[in-house]
């Protein structure tokens, strides 16, 4: 509930009246960004492909590594905090992420949902905002885990593979032609709707992560991502219920704390960095296969 006050005070609103005002249009705003978001797919078409000219290949698997070392370059300190090990929140989840990009430049499915999951279960505590945009991910994981795990999981091993296969089954005819168009439902397609949210994650934990003392707070940061990654492919009603949303958005160090439990702030902001950067490599590699594959604009 903390962080409903400090919302409250961030608009400076009489604290009263705009704890009462949102403790009402928050569940109205997400019921209806629910509800719009199902029907919302097909009214915007994509704009911009800002990484569109990378070479998956050349990126290769070494980014990873590189990156850990240049890592500590932000980081105060070499020791790496127990949320970045086996069992922390980041860790859980950067660790199939990372294991997803294969040596082929490719990315293995199975990981790529594993981590997923596991960025589900972070986010999910964030609240609303999150908890929003996690029951639609969860939705997508989920379809997307049916055909992994499905009778044609030789097709979906990886995203290049996928690809390739729905492709030749015809399931990647150009969306627009109506509700039932098959597109819609092809794994790439869904893949593409998981690699934005996933963008906006990436971007939120990382500006989160490295913003200043006076700086704009966390809520504006990762509003600023939404509006820059998702708002554009949503409908007018969906980005208004998700600016109100974000009016009860966590601050810096409540997110650092659910980030890196009982870790200093500084060696918390390192950890999401580097958190942020893995899922960046992974954002990177899937933008340039599904680039390459013409895919940007199936939804
Ligand atoms: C991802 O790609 C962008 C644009 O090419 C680049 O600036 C950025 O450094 C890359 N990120 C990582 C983590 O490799």
């Amino acid at each position: 509930m903390g962080w409903w006050s400090q919302a409250a005070m961030g608009v400076a609103l009489p604290p009263q009246v705009s704890r009462r005002w949102f403790r009402h249009t928050i569940p109205l705003a997400i019921f209806a960004l629910l509800l719009f978001y199902l029907c919302a797919w097909s009214l915007r078409a994509f704009s911009g492909c800002r990484f569109g000219t990378l070479s998956c290949i050349a990126e290769g698997p070494p980014p990873l590594q590189v990156r850990q070392e240049s890592g500590s370059l932000e980081a105060p300190e070499r020791e790496e905090p127990p949320c970045l090990g086996p069992q922390g929140p980041l860790g859980r989840m950067v660790r199939p992420f990372r294991a997803s990009l294969n040596p082929e430049g490719d990315v293995e499915l199975s990981q790529y949902l594993a981590g997923w999951r596991e960025l589900i279960k972070f986010l999910t505590p964030f609240g609303s905002i999150f908890a929003f945009a996690t029951s639609e991910a969860f939705t997508k994981v989920t379809a997307l885990e049916a055909r992994v795990h499905g009778p044609e999981a030789a097709h979906y091993t990886s995203l290049a593979v996928m690809v390739a296969w729905e492709r030749r089954a015809g399931l990647l005819e150009r969306p627009g032609v109506g509700p039932g168009d098959s597109a819609r439902s092809s794994g790439s397609r869904t893949t593409l709707l998981l690699h934005r949210a996933l963008r906006w994650s990436q971007l939120c934990l990382h500006r989160v992560a490295t913003g200043t003392l006076g700086g704009p707070g966390a809520g504006e940061q990762c509003s600023d991502a939404y509006n820059t990654v998702l708002a554009p492919h949503h409908p007018w009603l969906v980005r208004q219920a998700v600016r109100l949303a974000f009016l009860s958005f966590p601050d810096r160090s409540h997110l650092l704390e659910l980030a890196c439990p009982g870790t200093r702030e500084a060696a918390a902001r390192a950890a999401v960095v580097r958190a942020a950067s893995a899922l960046e490599d992974v954002y990177n590699r899937t933008q340039c296969l599904l680039a390459e594959a013409g895919l940007l604009q199936l939804a």
